[in-house]
């Protein structure tokens, strides 16, 4: 009892040293830093965390909700300690905070899942309200958590995130803040800490500048806000415990650039100070002490941007905020430039050293832009300002922030993943090309990637193929080198399914169901090999048969491959990709089930087996699924998925031979960036690698369309697409065959096995199809969409031919029917599309 209460007075005096240390001077602005679901109090990052069960007079709980506690958590976080209790909640649950001064606040609300009793964490969904404000509504945390790993999946920064904090900025008039959390129907939620930070100095300032506009006055005060990226540009990331006032954590901006290499990081900590003395809570003095510049590429004048490229909310407005300090140039006109916002022009002749009255001092400048219903990106860009003369072109940036202004008292966006299968994204068509060229050092690393890949085909080329009595089997990515790093233990080797997969994704297989059906993984039953491990055919006990696709989990890279397959088949549904049905995650296995595709891959229909050859229709058909489920790919879902690594291995075809895409190892959303450096960037498969994607590091959908005119080619001529065992010319199908089209004499070189019976005419078509797909430039290629249109139109053709020479076998009169129908729809609907220049519609 003593105990305890001495350890109350000696919390209460550290709460009150605290306190007067982060000068939240009277006494009723003070902060609340909760510790959900505990009883206790723990220090983390040199603060006091409270257990909200611990007798504390300003926090009421309208009802208890539920407790959880873990003993080990997943991944490391300066606030392990505290987030290894939460309060979980199946009915709704309010916490209210009293004693609060009127002011501004920032709300940080803290979520980091781990596996709770009986209730799956994969299903909560829940919406918050902070004094009325609708802050999340139906969060899926596990969601969110995996759609962050996947776009920073193979970036630079090396870790997989297992926690997700939202912040926000809310005014308080009253003398209290109440958080409401209300469950989804038969769901529930949970919370791991909140933290409640008072803002003692002024954060931001009216008007600001509009985007193409002019300035605007947004009642910032009386708004609600949300933090959506808080960037150290150029520096390290900067934890809370560093940014002493206000406890934000600064991120590294890498990740976010569309080229990384188009900057370079400079640091200077000597003596810089704010340029208003209002201004030292805006961003601590660490943020401007590094900073990003152009890079030196080797030319006179610089005429690329820096570009940085966020994924945002639509419909909303956002403050984006930018942090400068000229840390090198000691008189103005050294360093002057543009700043762009979404392609609009937000200042002009920029010189941070007139801005600022100086070297070394920090200053920032707020913009504003409106994001549409139709758009969920920002793009930041600072580049040359061709008005001015070239000697001071370059820029600089310290620090970004982007927040969201709440709209009618909302600042939610429905989870991003909506099943709803959404129309053709605006901004997919808004792709802003960013001339850079490859330096040197690119060309290098490229060559040395392609000697190596070279290496591996010739190496693997010897060793028996396991699949080879089995059935025509699955042979996934052979690029997918199986590297057995130590470090693929970093993450315990082993991620947890239950945290990445939202709730859509199928059944749940036991590790016994998966042994029986595959007569404990026997290797008869194994049907292809790749770098995560190994596929088998199984049988369930209804007779189902199933692909199971089982992870080595030694394979870092196979890893990182089967979280994004995962990811992505878990949202998508449609009948030319191949399905999941389930997974398995017991004992550290990870395992994916599939449905059977029991005529294996396209290309062992194509050469290199004793399989039947595939008709004439029949490649067609295959080629037109394909093309399918590529355009759904593409087009199908809210931001658009680029699959990366389209080729015959990877065109599956079912016991009707109806085709269907498969492997999304190395799957990317997102219209066009790849936020990678260039030696990860560049992935795919030797052979139907996109040039352009090669020389600018720059992938979009096209890329896949590049990928899928080599299928083409590959399935006229049936043959390898890279073969060094033939004559130089001839090594390389796309652009042998290129040549041949080009001559318009494909049928040269046309597989031996479909002479004769397929109509010239569609051929003719075809090639010219592959051609424009290949076409060294994107822009000049054509979307799925028309691929898909023209390859109908192909099979179109060569079943009226086929029909008629059936026709005038048997009988001589009625041919001139088809005859007719053809031609009409040729003057209806060809003209010229062939030759169109691919970019300017879509389907
Ligand atoms: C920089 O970006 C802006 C906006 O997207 C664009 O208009 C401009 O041409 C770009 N500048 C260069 C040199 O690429």
């Amino acid at each position: 009892m003593v105990m305890m209460i001495l350890r109350k007075v000696r919390l209460l005096s550290v709460l009150i040293a605290f306190t007067c240390v982060v000068g939240y001077g009277e006494a009723q602005s003070r902060g609340f830093l909760v510790d959900c679901g505990s009883n206790s109090s723990t220090k983390v990052d040199g603060r006091i965390w409270v257990g909200d069960l611990a007798p504390n007079n300003n926090i009421t709980l309208s009802s208890p909700g539920i407790t959880a506690m873990t003993s080990t958590l997943e991944g490391n976080s300066i606030f392990s300690e505290i987030y290894k209790s939460a309060r979980v909640f199946p009915d709704k649950l309010n916490y209210t905070f009293e004693g609060i001064n009127r002011g501004s606040y920032i709300v940080r609300f803290h979520f980091c899942p781990f596996p709770i009793d009986s209730y799956n964490v994969n299903e909560s969904s829940f919406t918050v309200f902070a004094n009325g404000l609708r802050v999340m509504q139906d969060f899926d945390v596990p969601g969110e958590i995996a759609h962050k790993n996947l776009i920073f999946q193979s970036s630079s920064i090396n870790s997989t995130a297992f926690s997700l904090v939202k912040e926000f900025v809310l005014p308080v008039s009253s003398g209290k803040l109440i958080v409401e959390f209300i469950p989804r129907k038969g769901s529930f939620g949970f919370v791991n800490a909140i933290e409640i930070v008072p803002v003692m100095e002024q954060l931001f300032r009216e008007p600001v500048t509009r985007a193409g506009g002019n300035d605007v006055d947004l009642n910032l005060d009386g708004r609600g806000i949300e933090t959506m990226y808080r960037l150290n540009v150029g520096g390290s990331k900067i934890n809370p415990g560093q940014d002493p006032d206000l406890y934000r954590t600064w991120e590294t901006d890498s990740s976010y650039m569309v080229i990384a290499n188009a900057g370079v990081e400079i640091k200077n900590s000597s003596n810089i100070t704010y340029a208003s003395a209002n201004d030292s809570s805006v961003a601590p003095l660490l943020v401007y002490e590094a900073a990003r510049t152009m890079s030196n590429t080797e030319v006179l004048e610089k005429r690329f941007n820096m570009s940085w490229k966020f994924e945002v909310d639509p419909d909303f407005d956002y403050l984006v905020r930018l942090h400068f300090c000229e840390l090198v140039f000691d008189k103005p006109n050294q360093r002057i430039f543009r700043i762009y916002i979404n392609n609009e022009t937000v200042a002009g002749n920029f010189d941070i050293y007139e801005h600022a009255g100086g070297k070394n001092r920090a200053i920032y400048q707020d913009y504003f832009d409106h994001v549409s219903s139709k758009d969920n990106v920002l793009w930041i860009q600072l580049g040359p300002d061709t008005a001015v003369g070239a000697s001071g072109t370059d820029a600089l940036l310290n620090g970004l922030e982007i927040f969201k202004l709440s709209k009618n008292g909302n600042l939610a966006h429905l989870m991003r993943f909506d099943s709803s299968g959404h129309s053709v994204n605006d901004s997919k068509m808004r792709i802003i090309w960013i001339s850079i060229s490859a330096s040197v050092g690119t060309i290098l690393l490229l060559t040395i990637l392609v000697m190596f890949i070279v290496c591996f085909l010739k190496k693997t080329r010897g060793k028996p193929d396991k699949s080879k009595n089995g059935p025509p089997g699955w042979r996934p990515l052979f690029l997918h080198v199986n590297n057995s790093t130590a470090n693929a233990k970093r993450m315990g080797g082993s991620l947890n399914l239950n945290t990445l997969v939202a709730s859509t994704m199928g059944r749940k297989f036991s590790l016994a169901e998966i042994r029986a059906a595959t007569k404990n993984f026997d290797d008869g039953l194994a049907i292809g090999v790749g770098g995560f491990g190994r596929v088998y055919k199984g049988e369930l006990e209804d007779g189902t048969l199933i692909a199971i696709k089982r992870a080595n989990p030694q394979s870092e890279q196979g890893l990182a491959e089967f979280e994004t397959e995962i990811v992505m088949l878990s949202r998508l549904r449609h009948r030319h990709l191949v399905s999941l049905i389930g997974f398995c995650d017991e004992h550290s296995e990870m395992i994916l089930v599939y449905e059977y595709m029991a005529n294996g891959t396209l290309r062992s229909h194509l050469f290199g087996s004793d399989l039947p050859p595939l008709t004439w229709k029949q490649r067609l058909e295959a080629c037109i699924g394909a093309a399918r489920g590529l355009h759904y790919l593409h087009t199908g879902s809210e931001r658009g998925i680029i699959h990366r690594d389209v080729k015959t291995t990877n065109i599956l075809l079912d016991e009707n031979f109806v085709a269907k895409m498969s492997d999304f190892g190395l799957s990317k959303t997102g219209p066009s960036v790849d936020y990678t450096h260039v030696s990860t960037a560049v992935k795919g498969s030797f052979g139907y690698l996109d040039p352009e994607y090669f020389r600018r590091q720059q992938l979009t959908e096209k890329s896949d369309v590049y990928s899928f005119g080599v299928v083409l080619f590959e399935v006229i001529c049936a043959r390898a697409v890279i073969n060094p065992s033939l004559p130089k010319d001839q090594i390389n199908l796309a652009e042998w065959a290129l040549r041949w089209q080009r001559e318009r004499s494909l049928e040269n070189i046309i597989d031996p096995n479909l002479k004769g019976n397929y109509c010239p005419e569609s051929l003719e078509k075809f090639g010219e199809i592959a051609e424009k797909c290949i076409a060294d430039e994107g822009k000049n290629r054509p979307t799925m969409g028309e691929v898909l249109w023209h390859l109908e139109y192909v099979l179109q053709l060569h079943e009226a031919w086929s029909r008629k020479s059936n026709l005038e076998d048997s009988f001589s009169s009625s041919q001139a029917l088809d005859n007719d129908e053809g031609t009409a729809m040729e003057n209806q609907t060809l003209q010229g599309s062939c030759s169109h220049s691919g970019a300017a519609e879509d389907v």
